[in-house]
């Protein structure tokens, strides 16, 4: 048996799509634990490219069942745009190999009415730069409990009562924000229609979970978002509102924590992050705009340019911590190619003095501290044809030595490519 958690380390976009793809050749089993349709995760398959937003990563790998779980939040107009984009694609079987927890949450419009209108009224420095997928406010449902699940989409006529609930508690907030309250049967009639999709591919996913462990099947763990956008261990408030961390895996699948057997922590060469909030490391000049051009960091959901910097081992250090990492996905080290001197971010210098932890609950006040950064050497060669570390260039490997070294986490993988085959694998615990 084994059961491994691939969780993103940064401000989400490290290659989450890329990672989980490649090691579920050996999966049996992939399911995405957390988020929406606020993730965006890219598969690049030979020339072909696909960004999957509630599909698992694995739902290319056709000897794979992929999993919805119950921490997710779905919307089910991009669920079964999603699936049929996938079948006009010529790609077989996917409903087929594809469940869906009934626990799971569903987004309504009126929960994307909610956060559009609250981004578009929210003063510059309150605005989150939320995906406007509806993913707050459908995790506030949630947690208030009047959301609405996928399992209420076999009793129409609870299904129209808990509506009439949630559109209750919600109309005063979207009259006060402007908008109009949507008609109780404009949202129960076409998701009646809908349910009829998705209503086949509901099921328990725990206990088959549960039982596919004990059969010992390989079974992967697919993180959203990143760390340091976790609604408790991220850069608080702007971050999402759901559990992106390792520990949201057993939460969202409803395993129990001691089922889960490795921890894999991707992060990016560098950092990046699309949206608000602090990002201490961040680069507005040539560096920056390298990054940004040659690592096409351009939103997978949004298309919006994403914010990008050094890599800060401070806050890789604290992901580590919060997460668990067994082993490290260094992504996208490609990019880093041509940039003749480089730095990492080796501390901070705050008002208590100079440390190498992560001053989380200091970052927020700009100016109070200050990244210290260590000047490494580039390199120039190409590296996408490196399939061994060897391969690369030794200013490369001192680069990825210090990463694991100043993290404390071996690392298990190394991607010089979108592609599948661009990548030196070291250790794959699903073998
Ligand atoms: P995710 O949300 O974590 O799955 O990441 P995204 O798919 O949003 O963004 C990662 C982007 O980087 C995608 O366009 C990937 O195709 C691309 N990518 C992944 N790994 C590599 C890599 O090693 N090198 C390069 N150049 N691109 C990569
Ligand atoms: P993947 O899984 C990068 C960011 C948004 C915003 C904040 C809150 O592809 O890594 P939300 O719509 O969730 O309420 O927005 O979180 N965000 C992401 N940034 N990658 C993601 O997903 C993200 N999902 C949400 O930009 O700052
Ligand atoms: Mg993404």
């Amino acid at each position: 048996m084994s059961a491994v958690v691939i969780v993103g380390a940064q401000w989400g976009d490290e290659g989450k799509g890329k990672i989980v793809d490649f090691y579920t050749e050996r999966a049996d089993w992939v399911i995405r634990y957390g988020g929406g349709p606020n993730a965006g995760h890219t598969l690049v398959v030979g020339d072909e490219k696909i960004v999957v937003r509630l599909l698992p990563s694995g739902i290319l790998r056709e000897g794979t069942r992929c999993v919805l779980g119950q921490g997710m939040v779905i919307d089910p107009n991009v669920l079964i745009a999603e699936i049929d984009d996938l079948k006009k694609r010529g790609r077989n079987g996917i409903e087929e190999r594809l469940l869906i927890s009934d626990r799971a949450h569903l987004i309504l419009p009126y929960h994307i009415t909610v956060d559009c209108l609250r981004e578009a009224k929210a003063a510059a420095e309150n605005a989150i730069g939320t995906t406007k997928k509806g993913i707050g406010p459908t995790y506030e449902d949630k947690a208030r409990r009047t959301g609405i699940r996928t399992g209420d989409l076999r009793d129409p006529k609870r299904l129209r009562e808990r509506i009439a609930l949630a559109l209750e508690a919600w109309a005063p907030v979207i009259q006060a924000l402007g908008g109009t309250v949507p008609d109780l049967d404009s949202i129960v009639e076409p998701l009646l229609r809908q349910s009829e999709r998705i209503v086949p591919l509901l099921s328990s996913v725990s206990l088959l979970v549960d039982n596919a462990l004990r059969d010992g099947a390989h079974v992967l763990f697919e993180g959203a978002q990143g760390t340091l956008l976790d609604i408790d261990h991220g850069t608080y408030p702007f971050v999402t509102s759901s559990s992106a961390v390792s520990g949201g895996a057993a939460i969202g699948a409803g395993v129990g924590p001691n089922r889960i057997r490795n921890i894999i922590g991707i992060t990016k060469a560098y950092s990046t992050r699309v949206g608000a909030g602090p990002f201490p490391t961040e680069l507005d000049d040539a560096y920056g705009m390298h990054l940004r051009e040659v690592g096409a960091e351009f939103g997978s959901v949004t298309g919006r340019p994403r914010r990008t910097g050094w890599l800060d081992l401070p806050a890789l250090r604290y992901a580590a911590r919060v997460d668990g990492f067994d082993g490290l996905a260094v992504t996208k080290l490609d990019v880093l190619t041509g940039i003749e001197k480089l730095k990492v971010c080796v501390g901070y210098d705050t008002p208590s003095g100079r440390t190498e932890e992560f001053p989380i609950d200091d970052i927020e006040v700009p100016g109070r501290v200050v990244p210290v950064y260590r000047d490494m050497n580039g390199w120039k060669e190409s590296l996408a044809s490196a399939r061994r570390l060897e391969a690369l260039p030794s200013a490369a490997r001192v680069y990825l030595d210090f990463i694991a070294e100043k993290s404390g986490i071996p690392l298990y993988l190394v991607s010089v490519g979108p592609k599948r085959d661009e990548t030196v694998i070291l250790h794959n615990p699903l073998l």
